[in-house]
Parts: C-alpha cells; sequence; structure tokens
C-alpha cells in the first residue's frame, strides 16, 4: 500500500544525512530543529520520483546518476526564494540619491557600471535594480549600466529569466513605474525587454571559488541569502565580494544582515550597506 505524505517519515540519521549533504552543496546551515522543513521541501521530490521513503531518495540522490541528476533538484527544493520588488525601500532611496548620480557621470568611468544581484532569486530584485537605473538615466544619462543576475536555484532562475509575474506580485509598484516598465496579460504582467536588455541571468553556488570575469563590480547585492550561512562560510564570502568590488564599489546585504563583528575591511555607510574603501 502506498504511503501518503504525511504518514512518510524521516529518521533522524536521514536528516543528519541530508543537512551535511544540503551544507555540503550549498553551504546552508540547517539547524537542528529544521527537520520538519527538510521532510516538507523534499516531499515534492519523492512525489515526482514516486519514492516511498527519505532513506531510498537518500540513496539515489547520492548515487552517481542521483548526484548528476537530481542533486541540484534537492538544493532548489531546499532554498527558501522569498523576494519582492523594490524590497528594502531605503537602499532604493539611497541609490537614487547618493549612488546613480555620481556613478552614471561619465567622469566616474568610460565603460558600464557593473551590478551583480547575487542571489536573485526569481527576478524582482534585478528588474528593481534596472528600473531604478532606467529611471536614474533620465535624470543623469551617461554611462550604461549591465546587471548580473545570480542564483543557485535553477527554478527561480527559470521564472526570473522568463519576467512573467502575478499581479499581486507587482501591486506595491507605483502605477506609473508599472505602466513604463511591463506589459499587462490576464491576471499576469511581463517586464519589457527594455528591462530584460540590462540583464544577463546565471547560474552561480556562491559558495564556489568564484570565476575570472567576475571582476569590478561597483555594486553587489547579496541580500537576505547570507542568514543562511553559519559564520565561517559568511566570512568566506565576503572576501570573494571584496575582490570582485572596484575599490569605493558597494555591497548591499539584507534588512536583517550585518557585518558587524565580522573580520572584513568594508566600510560600515548605513544598515547593511558598506563599501569597498578607495585606493585599496
Ligand atoms: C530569500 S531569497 C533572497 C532574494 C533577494 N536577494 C531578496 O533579498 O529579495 C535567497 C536566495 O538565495 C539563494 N541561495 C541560497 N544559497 C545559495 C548559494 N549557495 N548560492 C547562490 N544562491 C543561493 C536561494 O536560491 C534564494 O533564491
Amino acid at each position: 500500500m502506498a504511503l501518503s505524505l504525511s504518514q512518510k517519515q524521516m529518521s533522524q540519521l536521514d536528516f543528519e544525512r541530508f543537512r551535511d549533504l544540503i551544507y555540503k552543496e550549498s553551504r546552508i546551515a540547517l539547524r537542528p530543529h529544521k527537520k520538519m522543513l527538510v521532510m516538507n521541501r523534499l516531499a515534492k521530490r519523492l512525489r515526482e520520483l514516486n519514492m516511498d521513503s527519505y532513506s531510498d531518495y537518500y540513496k539515489y540522490v547520492t548515487s552517481e546518476e542521483g548526484r548528476r541528476e537530481e542533486l541540484p533538484k534537492m538544493v532548489d527544493a531546499i532554498t527558501t526564494n522569498t523576494t519582492q520588488f523594490f524590497r528594502e525601500g531605503k537602499q532604493f532611496e539611497f541609490l537614487d540619491t547618493q549612488v546613480w548620480p555620481h556613478l552614471l557621470d561619465p567622469k566616474s568611468g568610460s565603460t558600464a557600471v557593473k551590478i551583480w544581484s547575487s542571489a536573485c532569486s526569481t527576478g524582482e530584485e534585478p528588474y528593481s535594480i534596472a528600473i531604478s537605473a532606467l529611471e536614474a538615466q533620465r535624470h543623469s544619462p551617461g554611462r550604461a549600466v549591465a546587471i548580473l543576475a545570480s542564483d543557485i536555484s535553477d527554478t527561480a532562475l527559470r521564472t526570473a529569466r522568463e519576467g512573467i509575474y502575478t499581479e499581486d506580485k507587482v501591486n506595491g509598484i507605483p502605477r506609473d513605474l508599472l505602466h513604463k516598465y511591463f506589459l499587462k496579460g490576464a491576471g499576469r504582467v511581463k517586464v519589457k525587454p527594455e528591462l530584460q536588455r540590462l540583464i544577463e541571468f546565471a547560474k552561480i553556488n556562491l559558495n564556489d571559488p568564484f570565476q575570472r570575469q567576475l571582476r569590478g563590480f561597483d555594486i553587489v547585492f547579496c541580500r537576505n541569502v547570507i542568514i543562511y550561512f553559519d559564520r565561517g562560510t559568511q566570512e568566506e564570502l565576503m572576501l570573494k565580494y571584496y575582490e570582485v568590488l572596484r575599490p569605493g564599489g558597494y555591497i548591499f546585504l539584507g534588512h536583517s544582515e550585518t557585518l558587524h563583528g565580522m573580520a572584513t575591511r568594508f566600510e560600515f555607510i548605513m544598515a547593511s550597506v558598506y563599501r569597498k574603501p578607495i585606493g585599496k
């Protein structure tokens, strides 16, 4: 008799194995009380594979074929992709008033301003940055803007690339910007090509070594992702971000994230915003 999902149990041993595997793959550090969360999030993988037990699923995901075919889907299922357009409004105000006027000025550089939305989830963050950049360029035309948007989750990246959202996701966006940058369909909207043209999407695991081409960013957004990592991983990541930013470049974190007490050379600018010192 097939077991319903609610009847399937995960042994403590399996939970610990999954925790280790998830940590190894993504550095997402799940606390000991997160067994229910892991069970719930992996339940859909078991359902899709028609498997009856978490032990069988663990065996499969660690097999040669499973590592190739299933492991990315397992990590994907575990990630939390909550996001929204213009999240952390104060940071967008700071961008508008303090950052764009200077960065867009041709005297600041001859190439495009480079931004990295490094845990972009389903795309709301990079599209908000693109809108903010295009609006700023109306007042301060000058340098072009190029945005790299990356995430570890294939599913989130698929949505991000498509740029199609239900109306409830965009109801916080001011009406004039909504009309200007989105096409309206039945109960859904699609971002206009002029936003998509500014953004290149890629799958990047933040805990892999950063490729050499990731260099010279003016701003890195690393928002609401380091909360899932342990302290050691956060510190390693900050060293890597330091390297990819140009001197004077900014790093934006989520509102509950801080570098306070961490061994980094970033300068504090305002809550959750830091800067690589100029001349370093
Ligand atoms: C809560 S969302 C934050 C989205 C957006 N930055 C924001 O603040 O609204 C966290 C994102 O981090 C991604 N993530 C988790 N671990 C990651 C890793 N090791 N490398 C890259 N992205 C990761 C998840 O897939 C998820 O989309």
